[in-house]
């Protein structure tokens, strides 16, 4: 264990003082799916037979081949398993449960960077995921393989997905801002046959070479991948060095054209029925020690929490248009594009780009244009976009948006007034939503017509989800305010199953520290006297730069793998827009550099992380040292590292290091 993880509890203390607080308007709560008296009732079935109530949701919202008899098996807990005799296909309840009645209903609105826009009906959706499932099958891709997903945003990574999904192979998205040795990696551990990727894809004007970063990628190893499926989106155009499709060599047996591959495939596959504890996919995540984990979620209990979460949450109905704007390489854009939505027969937008390209108005130009009424983003947009003044958004209408969210980190007050003012119109509930990749689901949040928010609190769990908070000793912490481990009592059906390959340190890092009695979740939090939950960030050595978790571990190992850098420590600091910034401290081989030399080794180091991991683990600031500080054991001081990041004074005690001196480098 990590020496902040040790210290971690004693490090917890609120200091945000938030007390304004929102009801939500009349007209809202009545018009509003879940009223207050259901969700009491909710509330109520939950803690009288909290399992029950999970087998009633799965049996009325679920379409099974075959009924499960049994909802919870905890025999090898914590490695629970839900409704595990069932039968049933996740894109079947995505697509074929809507033909009858609402197959002409428009399931995604896409628009691409360069403002091109296909909308795709739950009947033409169906048929794309039908052909390409078939052209899955037709490369051999069967019940059980992995396929790995690297893609642009567009309305093919959803169909990829499903397609996936209606054939029983697993899938993992890899997001395509990920480096191709990020991608080798993911390839290599899922042990994948096969990979979907484009020849580029649309990001702030320019094109990312997606399929060049895949060559790359197995061309250094990933014997098991014996097909790539290739889609045309840029068409030549931006790929470096040539003006037309010959940009995109392909490799004879392995590389087929997406067109191609679908061209004489028929528009209908019959599903392939799995077990309820079948994994639908893996998405790799980071964790505070050693690679990326591939968190492994199930069919059955992991469709259940998504689509019963986006109704709850987002109150959606059939003339709602729904735009979460994340990726699909996140798990907000698995559960929140490309399965619940889909699962509650609602209208999705995607788009492909940046948020300020060609300017900082083109998310208020789209919800103008294809008339959103349900928005959900992340803080670290949000504050950018506030950054460029109440002016732009001014420019749109905006008067369609009738519910705001909000997920990744915390959102800070600030920011929440301003969403709530100025793109909410001051009419607009926020929901606010704690959850994670491990989670599947959103698990702490307002429903909201219902529930009274407060800038920068998640409110509270949904109904079922017995959060808590506890302190060292897995004592409930009941004094209002007071900080603790953010923990989940029961196991909840849409929970992780595993670690792909790894269950040892799935017990390890879940449910290790309270003897498996519940699932940690990493983050520490505290509850007010309301009873809401307000999260106070990682309580590990895990980042959150722009909502988007990154171990310092694994930024620590890029840098040492470069042949200038002898050790590294990777520390996080609080940054205006992204939340957290990367702050590293390095010891160089040889000489320290000062000056211009080290001004030059910095910018090699930023873009080598870059190239290692992807953009987004650049670090912000580098710092040089003829060594790190250490405690007598050997460990890092961490803790000493933030506070000179923060450029803070210095509390801790220094007496054991070797060299005090090394405090003013540090400090640089
Ligand atoms: C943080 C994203 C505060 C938290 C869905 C969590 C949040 C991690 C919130 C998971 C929120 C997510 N308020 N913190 N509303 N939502 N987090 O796996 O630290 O990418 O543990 O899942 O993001 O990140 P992940």
């Amino acid at each position: 264990m990590s020496d902040t993880t040790a210290n971690a509890s004693k490090d917890i203390s609120s200091v945000l003082v938030e007390e304004r607080s929102f009801p939500p308007a009349a007209g809202f709560a009545a018009a509003a799916r879940l009223k207050a008296e259901d969700l009491a009732e909710l509330h109520r079935r939950a803690a009288a037979d909290p399992i029950g109530y999970w087998a009633e949701l799965a049996r009325a919202e679920l379409a099974w081949r075959k009924l499960f008899t049994q909802a919870l098996d905890d025999s090898q807990a914590p490695n629970y398993r839900w409704f595990a005799d069932g039968e049933l296909n996740v894109s079947y309840n995505c697509l074929d449960v809507h033909l009858a009645e609402h197959g002409h209903r428009t399931a995604i609105v896409f628009e691409g960077e360069p403002g091109d826009v296909r909308r795709l009906t739950y009947r033409e959706l169906h048929a794309e995921v039908c052909r390409f499932a078939n052209a899955l099958k037709a490369r051999g891709i069967r019940r059980g393989d992995r396929v790995v997903i690297y893609m642009p945003l567009v309305p093919e990574a959803v169909v990829a997905m499903q397609a996936c999904a209606r054939i029983g192979a697993i899938h993992s998205v890899v997001f395509g801002g990920f480096s191709a040795l990020s991608l080798k990696d993911r390839i290599e551990d899922a042990g994948a046959r096969c990979v979907i990727t484009a020849d580029g894809g649309w990001r702030g004007g320019q094109v990312v070479e997606l399929k060049a970063a895949a060559d790359k990628a197995l061309a250094d190893g990933c014997p098991t991948v014996e097909t790539v499926f290739v889609l045309r989106r840029v068409d030549g155009a931006g790929i470096q060095g040539a003006a037309s499709r010959a940009a995109t060599p392909m490799v004879a047996g392995r590389d087929v054209w997406w067109h191609d591959a679908v061209a004489d495939q028929p528009a209908a596959c019959e599903p392939e029925w799995v077990d309820a504890e079948h994994p639908l996919f893996l998405l790799y995540t980071s964790g505070s020690t050693g690679r990326p984990k591939g968190i492994q979620h199930s069919s059955a209990g992991y469709l259940l929490g998504a689509k019963l979460t986006t109704r709850w949450v987002f109150d959606l109905r059939h003339d709602d248009v729904f735009w979460c704007t994340a990726d699909v390489g996140w798990i907000t854009g698995h559960s929140y594009v490309a399965y619940g939505p889909l699962a509650a027969g609602a209208t999705l937008v995607m788009y492909e780009g940046a948020p300020t390209f060609p300017d900082g108005g083109r998310f208020w130009q789209l919800c103008e244009r294809h008339g959103v009424t349900v928005f959900y983003t992340a803080p670290t947009a949000i504050r950018a976009l506030m950054k460029l003044g109440d002016a732009v958004p001014a420019l749109h209408d905006l008067s369609k948006i009738r519910l705001l969210g909000s997920v990744g980190e915390p959102i800070n007050p600030e920011a929440w007034m301003w969403y709530h003012r100025v793109i909410g119109g001051g009419r607009c509930p926020i929901v606010d939503t704690w959850w994670q990749t491990e989670t599947g689901a959103i698990m702490i949040a307002p429903v909201p017509g219902v529930t009274t928010t407060k800038p920068g609190s998640c409110t509270q769990p949904l109904p079922g989800i017995f959060a808590d908070i506890v302190d060292d000793e897995g004592a409930s912490v009941t004094k209002p305010d007071a900080g603790g481990y953010l923990v989940i009592r029961r196991p909840w059906p849409s929970m992780l199953r595993t670690i792909w390959g790894d269950n040892e340190r799935y017990l390890q890092t879940y449910w290790s520290k309270f003897q498996n009695r519940f699932y940690v979740a990493g983050d520490g939090a505290h509850r007010d006297a309301d009873g809401c939950y307000w999260i106070m960030g990682r309580i590990d050595d895990v980042l959150n730069v722009a909502g988007h978790r990154l171990g310092t571990m694994e930024i620590e190992s890029a840098l040492v793998a470069h042949p200038r850098i002898a050790e590294a420590a990777v520390v996080g600091r609080p940054h205006e827009i992204k939340g957290e910034a990367v702050c590293a401290f390095v010891v160089c081989r040889g000489e320290r550099p000062t000056g211009d030399a080290a001004a030059a080794l910095t910018r090699e180091l930023r873009d080598w992380v870059a190239e290692q991991l992807g953009a987004i683990a650049k670090p912000e600031d580098i710092r040089y040292a003829d060594n790190l500080p250490k405690t007598r054991s050997g460990k890092i001081m961490r803790r000493l590292l933030r506070s000179v990041a923060r450029g803070e004074a210095i509390t801790q005690d220094i007496s054991t290091l070797e060299n005090p001196a090394i405090i003013d480098q540090l400090r640089g």
